[in-house]
């Protein structure tokens, strides 16, 4: 019935109104609350930029401290998870831990799951899914490592906190090198909140059911797995130890993206809203030779990586098409030299991204928006005779 405007993929349909983040993809600008990501990146903290993005300003220090204190106290993942969480064979890929440990979260918090929560009781949900997922992000790594988990210490802040659960030892007191600490706070607000995105939708589509906080949450988690959306940082490692092996030949590969017959796309390059530098990959690429610097870490696949982007920035295919490098270009590079198997990158986007999906699920409510239901134009058979199985 009615009229159906087809626009497969969403290319230019707007879902709702928000007034979270701006992005103008002509000319590569990113602001969350209006703040510059440049401004965010440079002065603030994951924590800080969590808070603004959420509640819609910058803390003052009290707020800052109380939403701190608020978190500490949430850290502690209930027992029973952890059996639950045994049950994982120890290969199995962090994205799919963590969307099922945050879907049984709900289970764990079955008040979540009342409808007509008052806004307090959504601000507790809000506040231990925000403790707790970076506790059950680093038991996903230690895991890997066939490790204990180490529990949270909850006089550190977000970040350090979050680096000794992942890095630390039971033996020995871990301190974590605040250059570090710097690194991951930057790449955590720069993977924030990126508006209506794939995975985005999905939380907000799927909160629009009533469906509760965290299997929102989890859906949302699942739709950033894929390859095309954060799962890129993952195989962008992958393509340059890839080029690496074959002999470093960046124009043969190059030639390949290229190549319509050729399924091969240049990981970590275009995006569906910038057509320019995606601002964060600039940020990102800075950063990156700073902190490998800082680090003493001489990685052979930055190289690759730099080789790359020069390559297709001059190539008619690639300007034409108005193909940049974007956030997952770099991040991986930094995430290696902090640490980090290539399987846990997509993971972390997972944790960097999570304050924009909790802002997005909550303007969504606040603005009573109906159920998401697109619709569809059908061209399958008209209509046809049911025939018995054995006249088939
Ligand atoms: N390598 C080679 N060709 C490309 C690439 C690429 N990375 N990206 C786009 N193209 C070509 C594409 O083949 C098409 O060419 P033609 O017009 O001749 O058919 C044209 O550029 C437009 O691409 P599209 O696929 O129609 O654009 P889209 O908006 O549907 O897709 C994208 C955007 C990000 C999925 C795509 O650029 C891509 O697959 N990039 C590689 C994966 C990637 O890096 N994803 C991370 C995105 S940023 C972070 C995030 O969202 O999580």
């Amino acid at each position: 019935t009615g009229y159906v405007t087809l626009d497969i993929g969403y290319k230019n349909t707007g879902a709702t109104k928000s007034a979270i983040t701006f992005l103008d993809g002509e000319l590569g600008i990113l602001k969350y609350r209006g703040y510059p990501i440049e401004q965010l990146a440079e002065k603030s903290t994951f924590i800080e930029v969590a808070y603004l993005l959420i509640y819609g300003e910058l803390p003052t220090k009290e707020q800052l401290s109380d939403f701190q204190y608020q978190i500490n106290r949430h850290t502690l993942v209930h027992e029973d998870m952890k059996k639950f969480f045994d049950g994982f064979p120890s290969k199995s890929h962090p994205m799919g831990q963590l969307s099922s440990l945050i879907g049984a979260l709900a289970a764990f918090n079955p008040e979540s799951l009342k409808q007509g929560l008052t806004t307090e009781e959504v601000n507790l949900e809000i506040i231990k899914l925000i403790a707790k997922m970076s506790t059950l992000v680093s038991w996903i790594h230690k895991k890997s490592l066939g490790h204990p988990v180490i529990y949270p210490q909850n006089k550190l802040d977000y970040v350090t906190n979050f680096m000794q659960m992942t890095f630390g030892e039971l033996t020995e007191e871990y301190v974590v090198d605040p250059v570090v600490v710097d690194a991951m706070n930057k790449l955590l607000i720069l993977h924030a909140d990126h508006e209506q995105n794939c995975s985005t939708s999905t939380v907000r589509i799927v909160g629009s059911s009533d469906a509760n906080l965290y299997a929102s949450i989890s859906a949302g988690i699942s739709a950033l797995w894929g390859p095309l959306h954060g799962g890129a940082n993952q195989a962008v490692i992958e393509m340059l130890e890839k080029i690496k092996a074959d002999g470093g030949d960046t124009d043969k590969w190059i030639a390949k993206a290229k190549d319509k017959n050729d399924p091969f796309r240049l990981m970590g390059f275009g995006h569906r809203v910038y057509k320019n530098f995606d601002p964060r990959a600039k940020i990102i690429k800075k950063a990156c030779d700073d902190i490998l610097e800082k680090l003493g870490v001489n990685d052979e696949v930055l190289e690759i990586a730099k080789k790359l982007e020069e390559v297709a920035l001059q190539d008619p295919y690639f300007v034409e098409r108005k193909l940049y490098p974007n956030v997952d270009f770099y991040s991986g590079i930094i995430y290696r030299a902090l640490g980090f198997p290539t399987e846990m990158f997509t993971v972390l986007f997972a944790l960097g991204r999570l304050p924009g999906w909790i802002a997005q699920w909550k303007e969504m409510k606040a603005n009573k928006e109906p159920i998401g239901r697109p619709r569809q134009i059908y061209v399958g058979a008209s209509d046809r005779d049911y025939k018995e199985i054995s006249s088939r």
